[in-house]
């Protein structure tokens, strides 16, 4: 037998066992007559004492056979600090080479070198703890959605094009020269499809693949809980996956999240935080002051369509050299605003950047629309209304995140609801949809959908939602179109045109013909869910081999070049310079 315990289960009253161990050697002090070695598997960390000076590297994995003994030492940090081995018997399995860097809570490895030696950084604990994370709440879904009568079914991963807006991962086909598969960016259709085959209740913990521009939380290849059900009304969906997240909460975190959760419209979400995953953690609110501030001289108002405010609670003290920051803060393109109008609301008196266009009464009207406070800095932006409430959302999470407003450890879930269907695009001057074209539009606003005026379709909301954490979108989904001619009035409204339609989408199309039920169903993104759980904001290490920034896997060196016969055999050339 290698082992009767684990490294992280011995504690006071397992005093004078006699035990085997096996692990890895995360550290060996050597005191002269004796050495002292922690002992490292995945459930923790052991301290053993041997006599002499044992040749024992880091990383060395070796076979304890010894006694279980009351330290004099006692460490309360660590669950086996009570005890420590005294070892009898020692055996080498494996030695190691000196690792590239320590595989300690905290390494001293850079981040490049950590994901070239990934297996050596899962070693770590606080990895260990993400991944365990990650599998319990795998658990938690799939017994919660099986008791609600879910069924996993898997769907293939060579299909082709589903439109979730991202650039698709493409593969040649040998057998059908000249043709490729896409990967999925989600099994859109394909659950779909289910419904129309009469499985109500379907979900999936399945990957997806996009090629888009890469962020924290964000990869090319990450994991879905999708899910889809028949014969159900948005109602219906939200409270089912309520239900899971309140599970999974619970189970997982030992939390209670608010029941029912809220909800926000789009709108509200657009006109209050200027962002349609508001962080509901902490106020400081969007305030339009359009009305306040017209008319009294100062162009740069007079001349917007909107101005909208916040108020920064107690930063009335910030300085002419933090407001410069703050103002070339706003400007970086990442922003994008041109200038940055502020109110100080000192005990001392009231300061702004507009004193010369305003007087005092008006200042103090302008800084109470805003919601500010003696004490409070109010911040203004003005131009197109969405746009700068989108500016004033992200400095206003700017701001949450210098006065310390986003703790992690605090959980402030909520639906957003009410989505517009369709989003008009200047640039291409046609219209986009704003979740995927199989969202049906609000029965109530179908009037509108099948008009041909731009306001029109820019009224007809849809059935969509989000479940939105912390700032962040979790998931999202609607009600489907479930009627054939619905789905090509879509395509058109879209600007595809009947034969790219056909082309595209005709098998679903086809389907919708054959008794398609009524349903809809949506999806999380299951790295997202594990890192804002475990109180992070990058899913990296929520996955156990990410690809980096560039999107490539620098362990195993992917991707890379394939052989000259492997692109003749799949009838493909590369025009790029190697
Ligand atoms: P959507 O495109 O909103 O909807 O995706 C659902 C959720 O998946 C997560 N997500 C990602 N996570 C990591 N890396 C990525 N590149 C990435 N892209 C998306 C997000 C997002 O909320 N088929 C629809 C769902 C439906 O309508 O049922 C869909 O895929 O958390």
């Amino acid at each position: 037998m290698y082992r009767t315990h684990n490294c992280g289960e011995l504690r006071i009253g397992n005093a004078g066992q006699k035990v085997t161990l096996a692990g890895w050697v995360q550290k060996a002090r050597n005191l002269g007559a004796m050495t002292f070695v922690d002992l490292r598997d995945r459930y923790g960390i052991t301290q053993l004492v041997l006599e002499g000076t044992p040749e024992l590297g880091r990383e060395y994995v070796i076979q304890v056979v010894g006694t279980v003994v009351e330290r004099e030492n006692k460490n309360p940090k660590m669950p086996t600090g009570d005890i420590e081995i005294k070892v009898e018997s020692i055996n080498v399995l494996n030695k190691s080479v000196t690792p590239p860097f320590t595989i300690e809570e905290v390494s001293d490895g850079g981040e490049d070198l950590r994901a070239k030696y990934r297996y050596l950084d899962l070693r770590r604990a606080p990895l260990q703890r993400a991944l365990a994370l990650r599998h319990r709440l795998a658990q938690e879904i799939r017994n919660y959605l099986d008791g609600e009568g879910f069924m996993e079914i898997e769907t293939p991963y060579l299909i082709k094009s589903t439109p979730e807006g991202a650039r698709d991962f493409v593969v040649p086909s040998r057998m059908n020269p000249g043709e490729f598969y896409a990967l999925p960016q989600s099994p859109q259709t394909f659950k779909q499809l289910l419904m129309v085959a009469g499985y109500d209740r379907y979900f999936q913990i399945v990957r997806c693949f996009r090629d888009e521009d890469l962020r924290a939380d964000r990869q090319p290849e990450f994991t879905q809980i999708d899910c889809e059900m028949s014969f159900v009304e948005q109602e219906d969906v939200l409270n089912t996956f309520e239900g899971m997240m309140r599970r999974m909460f619970r189970n997982a975190l030992g939390v209670e999240i608010p029941d029912p959760l809220p909800r926000m419209s789009w709108y509200d979400a657009m006109d209050n935080y200027g962002s349609d995953k508001p962080d509901i953690r902490f106020g400081m609110k969007i305030h339009q002051i359009s009305e306040l501030v017209k008319g009294q001289g100062f162009s740069v108002f007079d001349n917007a369509p909107y101005v909208g405010a916040i108020a920064v609670p107690g930063c009335a003290g910030y300085t002419r050299k933090q407001l410069d920051e703050l103002t070339e803060w706003v400007k970086r393109p990442q922003v994008g605003a041109k200038g940055l109008v502020y109110i100080r609301l000192g005990q001392d008196g009231t300061k702004s950047s507009v004193d010369k266009f305003y007087t005092p009464e008006q200042i103090a009207a302008i800084a109470d629309a805003a919601g500010a406070v003696t004490g409070d800095l109010v911040l203004i932006l003005c131009g197109e209304k969405r746009k700068t409430q989108t500016m004033l959302g992200v400095l206003r999470i700017e701001m949450g995140n210098r006065l310390g407003l986003r703790d992690p450890k605090v959980f402030s879930p909520l639906w957003i609801v009410d989505f517009p269907l369709l989003e008009w695009d200047d640039e291409t001057q046609r219209f986009y949809a704003m979740h995927h074209p199989f969202t049906a539009p609000k029965p109530e606003h179908e009037k509108w959908f099948w008009s041909d005026s731009k306001e029109d379709l820019e009224r007809v909301c849809a059935n969509a939602y989000d479940f939105v954490l912390n700032g962040t979108e979790l998931g999202g989904g609607s009600i489907r179109i479930h009627n054939a001619d619905m789905q090509k009035r879509m395509f058109e409204v879209l600007g595809i045109g009947p034969e790219e339609a056909e082309r595209k989408f005709g098998f679903i199309i086809n389907a919708f013909k054959f008794g398609a039920p009524p349903h809809g169903g949506l999806a999380f993104g299951f790295d997202r869910v594990c890192a804002l759980f475990g109180g992070q904001e990058t899913i990296r290490d929520y996955i156990a081999f990410p690809k980096n920034n560039q999107g490539r896997d620098v362990m195993i060196d992917s991707p890379s070049a394939i052989d000259d016969i492997q692109m003749q055999e799949l009838c493909i050339a590369s025009t790029a310079s190697r």
